[in-house]
């Protein structure tokens, strides 16, 4: 029989926070250094939001904690199981129909039933309830977001990792995924973390801490209100320079 998975946002040890980054090095073949001595802690289950200048490291990081890349020196501390979800949608949701691309992530050793199960649950947690025989094409720019969000759930995924995940959705939709993110990491029982990257200064309203990424290195967590007063507005909210 598998072990138990973790409960999302409980790591096994008291002491151990969801993420712990430590004097992170990282550059590309190449020479680029993206990554310089970064660190960030995160003490507890939440919404946490990274702001940061274009090129400043952010989506390398997510892509280290990910396990996608390997540091050239520092350490990346987790128990819980990360899932990225990315920008644009299209570029992760690979098969057809809703039901058929969230059972591609799920572990082998499910039977049919347990998988539908899973699928099943996962859609519901995002509010896509009966979508599973939907062909993905139909679905909306935000509809999709949270597909991809489910297919994070589906495979037990606990540390979510959002690389400006509703850059690309309108503000209807922009809002419904920050919601669903919202309710996931503030759930009483098992909430996740979510580390998400975002332009939009507005987004750090929703944050139960931002911090600011710069050269390869991030700052102090604040909270997002004062955080969005720190950076200087340009012109369509945008906290980008
Ligand atoms: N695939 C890649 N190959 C080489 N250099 C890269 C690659 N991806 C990013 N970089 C470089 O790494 C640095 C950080 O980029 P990135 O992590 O994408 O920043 P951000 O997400 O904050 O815009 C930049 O200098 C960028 O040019
Ligand atoms: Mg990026």
């Amino acid at each position: 029989m598998s072990s138990q998975p973790l409960a999302a946002g409980a790591p096994a040890s008291a002491l151990a926070p969801p993420l712990a980054v430590e004097n992170l090095e990282f550059s590309w073949a190449g020479g680029r250094t993206a990554l310089r001595g970064c660190q960030l802690r995160i003490e507890r289950p939440g919404l946490w939001m990274l702001v940061g200048s274009n090129g400043s490291g952010k989506s390398t990081l997510l892509r280290l904690i990910a396990g996608l890349l390997q540091p050239g020196s520092g350490a990346i501390h987790t128990e819980l199981k990360p899932a990225l979800v990315f920008q644009n949608p299209d570029h992760q949701l690979l098969l057809p129909s809703c039901s058929s691309d969230l059972q591609l992530g799920l572990p082998e050793h499910l039977s049919a039933a347990q998988r539908l199960m899973r699928v099943e649950m996962a859609l519901e947690q995002v509010g896509l309830a009966g979508f599973g025989g939907r062909p993905i094409h139909t679905l909306s720019g935000g509809q999709k977001q949270r597909l991809a969000i489910a297919g994070a759930l589906a495979t037990d995924a606990q540390l979510l990792l959002l690389d400006e995940p509703t850059a690309l959705l309108d503000p209807t939709s922009q809002g419904e995924v920050i919601a669903l993110i919202r309710r996931l990491c503030s759930r009483p029982e098992a909430p996740l973390t979510a580390l998400w990257i975002t332009h939009r200064l507005e987004e750090l309203d929703h944050c139960d801490g931002a911090a600011r990424m710069d050269a390869g290195r991030i700052g102090p967590w604040q909270s997002g209100a004062a955080l969005r007063v720190d950076l200087t507005p340009l012109p369509g909210g945008r906290a980008e320079r």
